[in-house]
């Protein structure tokens, strides 16, 4: 009987496995890279129970971030600001306004605004604003353009290996004294011999053992 098949043949079903194999690896490893935490939730943007504007407010007007987010430098929380803050000015500016009567009837009954959180990290990982912001990260780095959004998105997925990005090498996000609010900062040329040399005489170590974060 003559072959049908010449002798190579034999092996392409191993070639199929082996094809197989490799095309599943690819895309489980697909969906692993971008479904991991390092994507998960970036975009997230709530609708909040007041229009409230960062691009009206921290970009056209210039506010600064510390007005209303008092904490930032000196403790763990950066703290979103009680209705007072807001009266400050609202108590006059557009009180006739249908987004600006939540904010005096708030204020007439003491019931806070129940803004809904957007960024949070578990309990079980600690952070801490004052050490990140008195080492000179700006708020961009971690929060994005805020000054250009009307309403606030999760734009860094705040994930282990994202802190450990920047912790394993901070040269590019840290900046000169005076510039952690401002919006649209770019390393200039010399940052980083600039940086690497405040990060040494500082002695600026972010830690990437895991007691750091996890105590
Ligand atoms: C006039 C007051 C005011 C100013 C100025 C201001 N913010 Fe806010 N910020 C708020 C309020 C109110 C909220 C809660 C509602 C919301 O998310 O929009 C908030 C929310 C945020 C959040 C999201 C908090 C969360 O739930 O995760 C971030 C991040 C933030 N602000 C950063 C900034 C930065 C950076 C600046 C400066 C460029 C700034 N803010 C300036 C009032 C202010
Ligand atoms: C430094 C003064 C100041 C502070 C503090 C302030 N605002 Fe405003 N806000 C303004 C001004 C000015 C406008 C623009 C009014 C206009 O369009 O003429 C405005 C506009 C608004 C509008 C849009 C109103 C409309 O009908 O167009 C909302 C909503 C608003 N602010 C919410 C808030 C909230 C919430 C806070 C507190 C977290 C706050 N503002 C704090 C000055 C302030
Ligand atoms: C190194 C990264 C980093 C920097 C820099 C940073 N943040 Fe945050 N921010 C975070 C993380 C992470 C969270 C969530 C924290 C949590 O759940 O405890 C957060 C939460 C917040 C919140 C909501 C919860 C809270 O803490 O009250 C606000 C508001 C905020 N940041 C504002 C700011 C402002 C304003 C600046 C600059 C002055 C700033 N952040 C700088 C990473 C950062
Ligand atoms: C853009 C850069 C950057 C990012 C992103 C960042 N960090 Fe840091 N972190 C630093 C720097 C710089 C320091 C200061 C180190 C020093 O002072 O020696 C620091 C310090 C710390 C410390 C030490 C605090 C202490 O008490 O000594 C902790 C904990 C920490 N970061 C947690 C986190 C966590 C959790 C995240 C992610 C949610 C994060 N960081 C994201 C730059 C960053
Ligand atoms: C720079 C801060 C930082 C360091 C250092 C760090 N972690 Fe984490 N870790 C985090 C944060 C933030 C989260 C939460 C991530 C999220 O919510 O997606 C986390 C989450 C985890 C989780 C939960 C699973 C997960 O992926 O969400 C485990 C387990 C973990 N870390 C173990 C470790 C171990 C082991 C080390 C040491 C090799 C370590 N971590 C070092 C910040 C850190």
């Amino acid at each position: 009987m003559t072959q049908i098949f010449p002798k190579w043949s034999n092996k392409v079903p191993l070639f199929l496995a082996g094809g197989l194999v490799v095309v599943l690896a690819g895309i489980v490893g697909f969906f692993w890279y971008f479904g991991s935490p390092y994507y998960t939730d970036v975009g997230y943007r709530p609708e909040q129970p007041i229009p409230y504007s960062h691009k009206l407010h921290a970009g056209d007007m210039g506010m600064d971030c510390r007005y209303c987010h008092t904490g930032v430098e000196v403790t763990a929380t950066a703290g979103v600001p009680p209705t007072q803050t807001c009266m400050n000015c609202h108590n006059m500016v557009k009180t006739e306004s249908d987004s600006i009567k939540p904010i005096i009837q708030s204020w007439n009954t003491g019931i806070p605004i129940e803004w809904v959180r957007i960024h949070k990290t578990p309990d079980f990982a600690y952070f801490d604003h004052s050490i990140h912001i008195n080492r000179n990260i700006g708020c961009e780095s971690c929060h994005g353009r805020i000054d250009q959004m009307e309403t606030v998105m999760l734009s860094k997925p705040l994930s282990m290996k994202w802190c450990l990005d920047c912790h394993r090498d901070p040269t590019s996000h840290i900046r000169p004294d005076g510039n952690v609010t401002a919006m649209g900062w770019t390393p200039g040329e010399g940052q980083s011999d600039w940086a690497t040399e405040f990060i040494s005489t500082n002695k600026i170590n972010p830690p990437t053992d895991c007691s750091g974060c996890h105590r």
